[in-house]
C-alpha cells in the first residue's frame, strides 16, 4: 500500500462569514490563539507524515506563500535582539524547500473543482484533503487517526462526526454499513453520502467533517465537472461515483472540531486553545474569568 505523503488543502474561498476580517488576510491566515488557523492545520499534517501540501488558492493569497516561508529580516531583527524563543516560535512553522505548492483555482466553481485543481500533482497516489476552515483539535490529529484507518483497511477514508441538532443539511452526510475491526466500532464501511440534503432526508447524522483520505481514481469522477448542490462542482459527488467500485470507510474521530469560518467557531476555536495552552491556559483562564464575572 502506498503512503499518504500529499495533502491538498483548499484555501481560495472568500470568507464571506468572517467579513470584514476576511476582506484583505486570507482567513486561514486569521489567528487562533497563537498562531493562524493554517499553521495549526499544517501542524496537524505534518504529525501525520505529509510531505507535501498543495494549496488551492485565489487571487490576494500569497500571504500564505510567505507565512511557510522565511523572513530573513524578521528573523535577523529577532535574532540580533537575542529574542530566541519568538525566533524558534516563529521558524518552526517553515515548511522545508520544495515541500509546498499553490495552484490558482481560477473560477469559485466548489470544493470539487479546488480538489480537481491538484490532480497533477498529486498524481498517481492516495492522498490527503483537509478543510482548514475546520479546526480539529485531537490528540493524535485527526489527520493522523485517518492514516491509521487507512493503514488498517486501505481504500478511501472520511472522518465524520455527529452534526448539531437541525443543522446536517449545511453538510456531506454518509450513510453507514458494519463496522471494521478495531477503532472501537468508529470505523464504519460507507454505503451511500449525500451532499446537502434536505431536511429530514439525510441518512445518519454524521457529516463529513474536513479530512479525507482519497484514492487518486476521484480525479476522474471530478473530471466529468458535473454540477450538484448549490450548482458547485462536489467532492461528495464524485466520492458516491467512486463508492461504485472503490471502499469507502467513514472514522467518527476523537476530537472536538471548529469551524473556524465562521465568527462564533473562530472565538470557541481560540477559547479552547486558549485554555488548553500548557504554558499561557492558567492566565487565559483568569482573563475570562475576569471578563465574564465583570
Ligand atoms: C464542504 C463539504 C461538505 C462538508 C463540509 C465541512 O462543504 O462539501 O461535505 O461536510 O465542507 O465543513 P462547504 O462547507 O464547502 O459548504
Amino acid at each position: 500500500m502506498k503512503p499518504v505523503r500529499k495533502a491538498v488543502l483548499p484555501v481560495a474561498g472568500l470568507g464571506t462569514r468572517i467579513l470584514p476580517a476576511a476582506k484583505t488576510t486570507p482567513k486561514n491566515l486569521l489567528n487562533v490563539w497563537d498562531r493562524p488557523i493554517l499553521a495549526h492545520v499544517v501542524a496537524e499534517g505534518r504529525a501525520a507524515g505529509i510531505e507535501h501540501f498543495v494549496f488551492i488558492v485565489g487571487r490576494g493569497q500569497s500571504a500564505i506563500e510567505d507565512y511557510f516561508d522565511h523572513a530573513f529580516e524578521l528573523e535577523h531583527n529577532l535574532e540580533a535582539k537575542g529574542r530566541s524563543a519568538i525566533l524558534a516560535d516563529v521558524t518552526a512553522d517553515l515548511l522545508e524547500p520544495g515541500q509546498m505548492s499553490f495552484v490558482r483555482q481560477m473560477a469559485p466553481l466548489g470544493l470539487g473543482h479546488a480538489v480537481w485543481c491538484a490532480r497533477d500533482l498529486i498524481g498517481d497516489e492516495p492522498f490527503a484533503v483537509m478543510l482548514p476552515d475546520m479546526l480539529m483539535a485531537a490528540q493524535p490529529g485527526a489527520l493522523s487517526q485517518a492514516v491509521a484507518a487507512h493503514e488498517a483497511v486501505g481504500g478511501n477514508i472520511v472522518v465524520v462526526e455527529p452534526a448539531p441538532t437541525g443543522e446536517a443539511h449545511k453538510y456531506g452526510i454518509v450513510a453507514l454499513g458494519g463496522a471494521a475491526p478495531g477503532f472501537d466500532g468508529r470505523l464504519k464501511q460507507m454505503t451511500g453520502m449525500v451532499e446537502k440534503p434536505a431536511p429530514g432526508t439525510e441518512p445518519s447524522n454524521l457529516f463529513i467533517s474536513g479530512r479525507y483520505i482519497l484514492q487518486p481514481g476521484v480525479f476522474d469522477a471530478l473530471a466529468a465537472h458535473a454540477r450538484g448542490a448549490g450548482g458547485e462542482i462536489q467532492l461528495t459527488d464524485a466520492m458516491l461515483k467512486r463508492l461504485e467500485t472503490e471502499s469507502f470507510h467513514a472514522l467518527e474521530y476523537v476530537g472536538s472540531t471548529y469551524d473556524c469560518g465562521d465568527k462564533l467557531g473562530l472565538l470557541r476555536a481560540n477559547v479552547a486553545l486558549a485554555l488548553g495552552d500548557p504554558h499561557g491556559g492558567a492566565s487565559a483562564r483568569a482573563a475570562i474569568e475576569t471578563l465574564l464575572n465583570g
